[in-house]
């Protein structure tokens, strides 16, 4: 962990701190939270909330306070002295108006320069997370709802990470369970050879799989052999542990082509990683009373559910519900993580709210009432659709083939690059590796923000036409605004590096000082982010900021007017949170375009 920097965490974290300042001489006989909050009127620029909730708990009880306005005027007289603060208004029922000194921001944006981003990184409450994303099922299709799960579950991890907090990123691949059995067995009596022949027995690993369904659903026998596989797999026979590993191998190096293209780092413990600790974690269980027969299962009964969990199947197998159990404990006492966050679409958000519930009446988590951390949040997201409003799927095959995907989106944003490029007759000026690394860049960017700038429980519908295109919300068009304000900056033929050290920024205009308390909000919109595990609030932020870089670059002219210096930096800082923000969506930013 870094050191905090001085004045270090959100605007919103330094205004707070004042407010509980204020508070403590203000009703020195409560204890309240401070609430502050970015300004709704145009009266200040932030604004502290605490002064109507306070009368309604000290009014009656002998204070000296009159009404609600009253104790909203003696907040802002006793905040402390502090160069944050221009000036404050008392407004209505206790509101009061928070102007932040035009210096202070100034200085602040001018230190982020100097150095660097990092310096705005938000405080975040737990120091190491475990973001559970991505996870396919080893034999089966990665289908979008992963690629969802995986652009998903990265940018979390990013923001978190960016915030210093220690993040664990786990693949809880699907490697385990009665599949295994089927796919080994089918293996064994249709490629005797197999070991020497490798994985070109197995060749596609969708048709392989499919074809041992067929015979596992159509052939009786067969099924009872493929049965006895899984059992002699999971006493650890070590034949069928070798084609066990084989398959999940080629499994693995399809997941990782994806992973590699979308720039995504993953650690992969399986389901097969906690199948040895599933027994003592459910003795556990047990000794607590959750455990209960039922129809020759084991279940846990939870309340405000229909149905139990079941922990042991009827056949005394272990399924998904014991083996998110036993991953949570080994996450919990062993990698003692305090957030333990899991990305799946919206549909398994009973499975976990049934086993969080369980964990708790485990007395694995605390009461939230009580105690916030360690807890556990399930980011559940919607659908992707067709143009047709049905589930996504190309036209050939049932499913999506990633790679196939992905690819496309590159393809398709080089085309649309190399027909602007030599409409503007600019293509002389590109090398055909920046083509490349750009169209990349472009493509694979496109797809990312396309799923992450809505709600994420919302149904999405994948359309190459709108995430390519260069108007509205797109990464496109983002990309555009980022590399003009790039452009600017090459074009004024100053070095922003020197004039960092050497000018100062002021914020004089109306336009200029707007993009000025926008800039310093980065922190606390990741903060946000991060808290509500929403990362469509920091694609909102970006789009929102480079529609304020327009304003400002429309009324204010940068090169060669009297505040060239000061306008040079804020395009600078424009372009630094931007790509910071790019980077946060795991989009690479592009300089030229
Ligand atoms: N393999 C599962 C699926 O494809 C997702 C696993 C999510 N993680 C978890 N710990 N349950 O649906």
């Amino acid at each position: 962990q870094e050191p905090a920097a001085v004045g270090a965490g959100s605007v919103k974290q330094q205004l707070s701190k004042l407010v509980i300042a204020s508070l403590r001489t203000t009703v020195p006989e409560v204890e309240v939270d401070p609430m502050v909050e970015v300004c709704t009127a145009k009266f200040g620029d932030y604004q502290c909330n605490n002064a109507m909730g306070l009368w309604s708990r000290i009014k009656g009880s002998g204070t000296s306070f009159k009404n609600p306005n009253a104790i909203g005027q003696a907040i802002a007289k006793n905040l402390p002295p502090s160069d944050i603060i221009e000036s404050t208004s008392v407004a209505g029922p206790g509101f009061v108006n928070i102007v932040l000194s035009n210096s202070w921001v100034a200085k602040r944006i001018q230190g982020m320069l100097v150095n660097g981003i990092k310096t705005w990184a938000p405080i975040l409450p737990v120091k190491r997370a475990v973001l559970d994303f991505s996870s396919p099922n080893i034999a089966k299709e990665m289908h979008v709802g992963h690629l969802r799960s995986t652009i998903i579950g990265d940018t979390l991890a990013r923001m978190f990470e960016f915030s210093n907090v220690e993040v664990l990123r786990r693949n809880h691949v699907g490697d385990w369970g009665t599949q295994f059995g089927m796919l080994i067995q089918y293996l064994f009596e249709k490629f005797p050879n197999w070991e020497e022949i490798g994985s070109q027995a197995i060749g596609d690993l969708q048709t392989f799989y499919k074809a041992s369904k067929n015979r596992f659903d159509g052939d009786a026998e067969f099924k009872d052999r493929a049965q006895q596989a899984v059992v002699r797999l999971q006493g650890g026979e070590e034949r069928y542990r070798a084609a066990w590993n084989k398959i999940c191998e080629i499994s693995r190096n399809e997941f990782d082509m994806v992973y590699k293209l979308l720039n995504v780092k993953l650690e992969e413990k399986g389901e097969s990683f906690y199948n040895p600790f599933i027994p003592q974690v459910l003795e556990e269980l047990n000794n607590k009373g959750l455990i209960k027969e039922s129809e020759g299962a084991k279940v846990i009964f939870i309340e405000g559910h229909q149905i139990p969990l079941i922990v042991v199947k009827r056949d005394g197998g272990f399924n998904y519900a014991s083996t998110d159990l036993a991953a949570l404990w080994y996450r919990l006492n062993v990698e003692k993580a305090e957030w333990i966050i899991y990305v799946t679409d919206v549909g398994q958000q009973q499975h976990f709210d049934m086993f969080f519930n369980a964990a708790r009446m485990a007395g694995w988590l605390p009461d939230p009432k009580e105690k916030k951390y360690p807890k556990t949040n399930h980011v559940g997201f919607g659908l992707v659709l067709g143009s047709d409003g049905k589930r996504f799927r190309t036209r050939s095959t049932e499913v999506v083939r990633l790679i196939e995907l992905l690819d496309e989106a590159k393809s398709r944003s080089k085309s649309e690059l190399l027909q602007r490029l030599t409409e503007n007759g600019k293509i002389v000026d590109w090398t055909e590796e920046e083509l490349e690394k750009t169209s990349e860049a472009v493509g694979y960017g496109a797809v990312k923000y396309a799923d992450l700038k809505n709600n994420r429980l919302t149904n999405y519908t994948f359309s190459f036409e709108q995430m390519l295109s260069d108007k509205g919300n797109t990464a496109v068009y983002l990309q555009y605004a980022h590399a003009r304000i790039c452009s600017i900056i090459r074009k004024s033929n100053k070095d922003v590096e020197e004039l960092k050290m050497s000018g100062a920024i002021s914020l004089d205009h109306p336009d200029e000082r707007v993009l000025g308390l926008y800039l310093i909000r980065f922190a606390e919109v990741v903060e946000e982010a991060c808290t509500n595990l929403l990362p469509n609030v920091l694609c909102e932020y970006l789009y929102n900021l480079s529609e304020m870089f327009t304003r400002f670059y429309t009324n204010c002219q940068v090169v060669g007017s009297p505040e060239e210096t000061s306008r040079l930096l804020l395009c600078q800082a424009t372009a630094v949170v931007m790509r910071q923000c790019f980077e946060l969506l795991g989009i690479t930013p592009v300089y030229k375009l």
